[in-house]
């Protein structure tokens, strides 16, 4: 018997490497992509809805889009230049959708889907956890009904606005605090193994050429308006497409290495500067820790990416 479809929800902040979560989510048959739910995170929210939008619409993705936060819980820390470009999307233009948000706002959908899937519901977290955290507050009992929680953000390591503390942690640690304290299962996709697992230019490159298609021409061109780049843990200089592992997570767990910890998150002020840091500390567990993909099964999502909008004109 073909296995049931994981039902999913996306809650992003667009943002390249989101555009591409999004794309290697819905060209999976093992995700049934609900709906996106965009917030404030690399670039304004403004932006990152009209992204969204653009996206589904471009991509021809029957996902909702249901409108996020424009803020966060309580100040964000601070605005920084993003490495997505001006408008959140490396520069890529992508046609004006006339789609229209859907009529709720993301933390009644997200609460209405959880009913409706009674438990099975699986969100993917890819920014700042305001939403989320937003949900929960103000439908506290979902928390049963949310079956995981994966998101990208943290370290177990440094981070990237502050030694200790990463983007999507530092935009709202108040918000990361509510959901690492609210006992709903979590993957955490940190930057400790985000950063040594990018997907090398070369590879985009040899994919785009050899697909010819628009869609490889647009991965490419993304990729190169995304100014995060690393070495990755083969030598290759990569661009580090943080979100899509929390995605790849989702598709098939089995090819990702993981540890499980308890985090705390950072949030007194007077602390040394580690204002948002996702901090080890001992205890009983709290999330599960992505320590290191197959790279080869990453590879093979953004072929499959690839040859599932092939036909996009
Ligand atoms: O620190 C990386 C994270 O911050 C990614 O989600 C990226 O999209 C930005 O939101
Ligand atoms: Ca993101």
């Amino acid at each position: 018997m073909e296995d049931k479809k994981i039902p999913v929800i996306i809650d992003t902040d667009p943002g390249v490497d989101d555009a591409l979560a999004i794309m290697i989510a819905a060209a999976s048959d093992k995700i049934d992509l609900l709906g996106i739910t965009p917030v404030d995170g690399n670039v304004s929210a403004v932006f990152t809805h009209k992204n969204a939008l653009n996206l589904v619409s471009f991509l021809g993705i029957d996902a909702d889009v249901a409108e996020g936060g424009y803020d966060q819980l309580v100040y964000r820390y601070g605005r920084y230049a993003s490495s997505h470009g001006a408008e959140g999307m490396g520069g890529v233009e992508l046609p004006q959708s006339d789609r229209k948000f859907h009529e709720l706002r993301a933390w009644d959908y997200i609460y209405e889907k959880a009913k409706e899937h009674n438990g099975e519901l699986v969100i993917i977290a890819i920014g700042p956890l305001t939403n989320i955290a937003r949900t929960l507050i103000m439908h506290p009992d979902i928390k049963p009904m949310i079956k995981k929680i994966v998101m990208m953000g943290g370290s177990t390591e440094r981070g990237n606005v502050t030694p200790y503390a990463e983007f999507n942690f530092i935009v709202d640690p108040p918000a990361a605090k509510v959901v690492f304290e609210s006992g709903i299962p979590l993957v955490m996709a940190g930057l400790n193994v985000t950063l040594k697992t990018g997907i090398s230019f070369d590879f985009i490159g040899s994919l785009a050429k050899e697909s010819g298609s628009k869609i490889g021409g647009m991965l490419n061109e993304l990729i190169h308006g995304y100014s995060d780049v690393n070495i990755n843990k083969e030598g290759e200089k990569s661009s580090v497409v943080h979100d899509a592992i929390a995605v790849a997570y989702v598709i098939d767990p089995t090819k990702l290495e993981t540890e499980e910890d308890r985090i705390e998150i950072q949030t007194e002020r007077f602390c040394e500067g580690t204002w948002g840091q996702s901090k080890v500390v001992s205890g009983e567990p709290n999330c599960t820790v992505i320590t290191d993909i197959d790279m080869d099964y990453y590879r093979q999502l953004y072929r499959d990416t690839v040859e599932h909008f092939s036909n996009l004109k």
